[in-house]
């Protein structure tokens, strides 16, 4: 039986990207009435430096963003990484699986240590071993992410063949990256060649989930274009990556295919358009940032969610990590 696990690190500033490449096709999942698990993965937040009360209010803040945008307690299980420790404990086993040339290849590695990457925290290179634990410790089949994060599912098949082949077993499954959707990969309001995220030292590049209406227009309007209007077929919009990325982002919020809103558009300016999108993205997005408000006036209800999601998800993880640890022959499994 198919098993969906994703998970989002808190870190803060959840944006549009997060929202279109990952939440909305985490929702998808939920209603096809298959077992989903979606983990606030602080551990992963970690690996580079985050002030202690910020994880805590960042993993709280998550969590509403993520009932708010329609995930469902009683229907999928929502918890937080650190709370379930079958992830670390496999995550261990796994970094004696990886190569050290398998992490060191990995392009988030390659950003996010630069050049100083003897200075980079262990965690950070150990970082894909540990995303492979958290879909394998449930033998998830189905990943519902971004673009950005298919090296790493590919690392995740690569760890768990070479565990099966390693013990002469055939335990692990071979885990199915899902990348749907018109925004997969949701680029910067700035520049269309960087990806919207929220370490850009720019404000404008992004949209987060709780900004208000008025940023989100204004944010809109002031989106890097071209002069030319929009063509009324995707063949169109090749060597525009600005254009493109608004086409794809009002796709992916009217959950439409570019196609469609193209078909719709075409001929139309961006003086246009622009009011068009941004009255789309505050009709999707304001509910959303006001529901998540509410939630966060009462933590303790936050955290009462994550904890019975953290028990639900033991359950599953402690029999794989038992048989795991027999594999590997550790006495006491
Ligand atoms: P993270 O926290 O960076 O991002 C969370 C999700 O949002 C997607 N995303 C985007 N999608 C489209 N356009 C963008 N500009 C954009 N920016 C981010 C990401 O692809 C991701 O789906 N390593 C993961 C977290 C993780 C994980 C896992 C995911 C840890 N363990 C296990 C799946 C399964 C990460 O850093 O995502």
């Amino acid at each position: 039986t198919p098993r969906v696990f994703s998970g989002i690190q808190p870190s803060g500033g959840l944006h549009l990207g997060n929202y279109l490449g990952a939440i909305q096709g985490f929702v998808k999942k939920q209603e096809q009435d298959i077992q989903t698990l979606y983990c606030m993965v602080d551990m992963h937040a970690i690996t580079v430096w985050q002030d202690p009360a910020e994880l805590t209010q960042n993993t709280r803040e998550l969590a509403a963003g993520f009932i708010a945008s329609g995930l469902d307690p009683a229907q999928s299980i929502l918890f937080n990484q650190s709370q379930v420790a079958e992830h670390a404990q496999l995550a261990w086993i796994f970094n004696c699986v990886a190569r050290m040339g398998w992490m060191k290849r990995m392009t988030q590695w390659k950003d996010k240590a630069g050049k100083n990457s003897e200075n980079a925290s262990l965690g950070l290179l150990a970082y894909p071993a540990l995303m492979a634990a958290d879909i394998l410790i449930y033998h998830a089949t189905e990943v519902p992410v971004g673009e950005d994060q298919k090296q790493h599912l590919e690392l995740t098949r690569d760890i768990a063949a070479k565990f099966n082949n390693d013990y002469g077993v055939d335990f692990f499954p071979m885990t199915e990256p899902v990348i749907e959707g018109a925004a997969t990969r949701v680029m910067s309001l700035r520049d269309g060649s960087k990806k919207m995220s929220k370490s850009d030292p720019s404000d404008m590049s992004r949209i987060k989930m709780t900004d208000s209406a008025e940023d989100i227009a204004k944010k809109i309007r002031k989106a890097k274009t071209d002069p030319e209007g929009l063509p009324s077929e995707v063949e169109g919009l090749t060597d525009r990556p600005e254009a493109r990325n608004l086409v794809n982002i009002y796709a992916a919020l009217a959950e439409q295919s570019a196609e469609e809103v193209l078909a719709e558009m075409g001929g139309k300016q961006f003086g246009e358009f622009k009011p068009l999108l941004a009255d789309l993205a505050v009709a999707k997005l304001a509910p959303i940032s006001t529901e998540m408000s509410r939630l966060m006036q009462d933590t303790a209800e936050i955290d009462r969610i994550l904890a019975k999601g953290a028990a639900a998800a033991s359950e599953i993880a402690a029999p794989i990590l038992k048989r795991t640890k027999e594999i590997v022959g550790m006495v006491g499994a």
